[in-house]
C-alpha cells in the first residue's frame, strides 16, 4: 500500500499561508489539505477558492479540499476551478452521494467522501464504487488540535475490508503515536494539522510523520 501524507494550512497563521504551503510542498508531501468550512455545516467559517487559487501558483504539489459545507453541490465547480485535484464532501450533506461523486470524476477529478465520527459506513457503502477515496473523520470536523478517537479505528479496519483497493484518509488527532494505529487498522492517507504547527518545523513533522509511517 502507498502511505501519503497531506498536511492541512488549518492551524497554521493565516497571514502566512504561502509560507506554509511552500515549507509544505518542500517538505516533500503528497498532498497539500483545505480545510473548507461554511459557518453551517460546522460552527467555525475558514477559507473560499481565491485562497486556493492564489496558492496554487506556489508549485506542483496536488490540493485537495475538504468540503465541510452543508451545499457541497453548490462549491466543488469553484475549487476545481482553483485548482484542486481532489473533492472531498460530506456524506451527511448531501442526499445525492452517487451523483455527486459521478459529477467530480466527470470533471476529471478524484471523488472522495467523509464521514464524522458519528456517521456509519453505510452512508457512503452503496457507492463506494463511485469514490476514490473515503475520509473517515478522526475527531469532529471544525477544529484543529483535538483529541483522536480511538473508536474510529473499527470503522477505518471495516472500510479496507469491504473496500481493499480504495484510499482511506483519516483526519484530526493524528500524530506520531496515533499514525500507526489507524495505518494498521487500513488507513493510507494522513491529514496533519496542529501537529506541524507545534513541531520545530514543519520540515521535522514531517520527517516524523514519515518515520511513524515506517
Ligand atoms: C478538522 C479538520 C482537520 C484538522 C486536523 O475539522 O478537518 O483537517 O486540520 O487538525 P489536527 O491535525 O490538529 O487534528
Ligand atoms: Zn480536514
Amino acid at each position: 500500500m502507498r502511505y501519503e501524507l497531506a498536511p492541512s494550512v488549518l492551524s497554521c497563521n493565516q497571514s502566512r499561508l504561502g509560507e506554509a504551503v511552500l515549507q509544505m510542498m518542500n517538505a516533500g508531501v503528497e498532498w497539500i489539505h483545505f480545510d473548507v468550512m461554511d459557518g453551517q455545516f460546522v460552527p467555525p467559517i475558514t477559507f473560499g477558492d481565491q485562497t486556493v487559487r492564489d496558492l496554487r501558483q506556489l508549485g506542483e504539489t496536488p490540493f485537495e479540499a475538504h468540503l465541510m459545507t452543508l451545499t457541497p453541490e453548490a462549491h466543488f465547480d469553484a475549487f476545481i476551478d482553483a485548482g484542486c485535484s481532489r473533492i472531498i464532501f460530506h456524506a451527511e450533506a448531501t442526499s445525492h452521494g452517487h451523483r455527486l461523486a459521478q459529477a467530480l470524476r466527470n470533471r476529471g477529478v478524484q471523488a472522495g467522501a467523509s464521514l464524522n465520527p458519528g456517521s456509519p459506513l453505510c452512508l457512503v457503502e452503496p457507492y463506494l464504487d463511485q469514490l476514490d477515496l473515503v475520509l473517515v473523520m478522526t475527531v469532529n470536523p471544525g477544529w484543529g488540535g483535538q483529541q483522536f478517537i480511538p473508536s474510529t479505528l473499527d470503522k477505518v479496519r471495516r472500510l479496507r475490508e469491504m473496500a481493499p483497493e480504495i484510499d482511506i484518509e483519516v483526519d484530526g488527532g493524528i500524530v506520531p503515536e496515533t499514525l500507526p494505529m489507524v495505518m494498521q487498522a487500513g488507513a493510507n492517507v494522513f491529514v496533519a494539522g496542529s501537529y506541524l504547527v507545534r513541531a520545530p518545523s514543519i520540515a521535522e513533522g514531517v520527517a516524523s510523520l514519515r518515520r511513524a509511517c515506517g
